[in-house]
């Protein structure tokens, strides 16, 4: 569920009319709904009730410093890949002592960075990576919290580039081997053992793999406990969410509406399967979900530049484009593409919608039915929240887009749309270059 519906005919966030957004700030413009992200985080924690559960909130989905205060706000820490987005924590308010530290590449200065502002745990994805952690951790003269990411080998039947949990992908260390990674571990002085880790990938629209990758590695969290004292499991993030019906599922009554069968996941049914497996564990449980919190909480606004008439189809040609919001291109994703205004009266219209950029993979969608747009009228990409900015480029020197968060009936500029200025400002032609 969530907060973009048409009032009367014009779309609205919470109750900010949207086309009064985009004659403010312009397009394309990414907006966020506050309350949609509060709703979600709510939901997770209830559907997680009976367990000692802690959000880290995987902000690689979206790492704009007004949405990192707002689950900060709300009591989540976040799952982090990388230095930079450590300082955006810090920048953001938010705290770096609630959060980990994944990815398969972490270098010694952001190792140290992540111990000096007293990280809770590293997610360890090899064992190169714990004698690199406790090398930084002995130079600091301090224990460095860690966890081993393993790799359940479960299908999670997603998209191949965002299944991270079958063995063939570069991620964690393959469970049979994950004893032996524990016992490296618990022989370098400068390593604390504090939790065991997974992630099997992302956009599961069934519970069933979790439950298969949960059962496959409780047991040996359970081994671990004994063995180390762990503190914690983290079951990674990955709860899908609904891209085709977009609109109609921000109402309770589309998910009721869904056959019993076939009712995609929720947190509910999410936490239903696996509360009963964890509890038992007696372990702190976090969770990484990053799509879940944030994807239905955002739209792109874009605008209509052209309707070109083609031999065999319509492009309907956008003021966004790939570099914008990239999963189209990336994934062969599908969002849902609504006018700002709706009007029955208008006939229908079916066109591939596109962006400027010189590539056949700036296209968001081939032979869509929309209403007849004509050029100037506004439309939104829905379910863009996550993997939309943070995953944007400046490809065609096209400015980053601007980002803008509703709460009611108010909405604020949280990020400004990149200027040319700001674009070049870090390039030079080298002296022997000038003439
Ligand atoms: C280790 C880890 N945790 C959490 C996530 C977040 O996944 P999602 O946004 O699907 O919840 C990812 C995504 O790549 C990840 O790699």
């Amino acid at each position: 569920m969530h907060h973009f519906r048409y009032s009367g005919s014009d779309l609205h966030c919470e109750s900010v009319d949207l086309a009064a957004v985009a004659r403010l700030y312009g397009t394309p413009t990414y907006v966020y709904s506050a309350t949609t992200m509060e709703d979600n985080y709510r939901r997770l924690q209830r559907g997680l009730e009976g367990l000692d559960a802690h959000l880290c909130y995987a902000m690689k989905a979206n790492s704009n410093l007004a949405v990192l205060r707002h689950f900060a706000n709300l009591g989540a820490g976040f799952d982090l890949v990388s230095g930079g987005e450590i300082r955006r924590v810090l920048a953001a308010g938010g705290n770096v002592r609630g959060s980990v530290f994944a990815g398969v590449g972490k270098t010694e200065a952001e190792i140290a960075l992540a111990l000096e502002h007293g990280i809770f745990s590293f997610h360890v994805e090899s064992e190169p990576e714990l004698a690199r952690i406790n090398h930084v951790a002995g130079r600091l003269g301090v224990k460095a919290p860690v966890a081993i990411r393993v790799n359940p080998d479960v299908d999670a039947h997603t998209h191949a580039k965002i299944t991270t949990g079958k063995s063939d992908n570069k991620f964690g260390i393959p469970l049979a081997h994950a004893a032996a990674a524990y016992e490296a571990a618990a022989q370098y002085p400068h390593l604390e053992i504090r939790g065991v880790q997974m992630h099997i990938g992302s956009q599961l629209t069934s519970v069933a793999p979790f439950v298969e990758a949960v059962k496959k590695v409780a047991p040996f969290a359970a081994e671990l406990k004994q063995r180390y004292g762990i503190k914690y499991f983290s079951i990674g993030g990955g709860m899908g969410i609904i891209y085709r019906d977009a609109l109609a599922s921000g109402a309770a009554q589309w998910w009721e509406s869904q056959p019993a069968d076939q009712r995609p996941l929720t947190p509910e049914s999410y936490g239903a399967a696996l509360v009963p497996l964890l509890q038992p564990l007696g372990l702190k449980i976090l969770l990484e979900h990053g799509r879940f919190m944030v994807g239905n909480a955002g739209a792109l606004l874009a605008r209509v530049e052209h309707l070109k008439r083609g031999a065999n189809r319509n492009f309907l040609v956008v003021d966004a484009a790939m570099n914008d919001l990239v999963r189209p291109a990336m994934y062969d994703s599908y969002h849902e593409i609504v006018p700002l205004h709706r009007d029955s009266s208008r006939r229908a219209l079916v066109a591939d919608i596109v962006g400027p950029i010189c590539e056949s993979g700036d296209c968001f969608a081939k032979e869509r039915q929309l209403q007849e747009l004509g050029e100037g009228e506004l439309l939104a990409f829905l379910s863009a929240g996550a993997y939309g900015y943070t995953m944007a480029s400046r490809y065609n020197t096209r400015g980053m887009a601007a980002e803008v968060m509703v709460r009611g009936s108010t909405f604020e500029l949280v990020n400004a749309r990149e200027t040319f200025e700001q674009i070049i400002a870090g390039e030079k032609v080298p002296a022997f270059l000038q003439r």
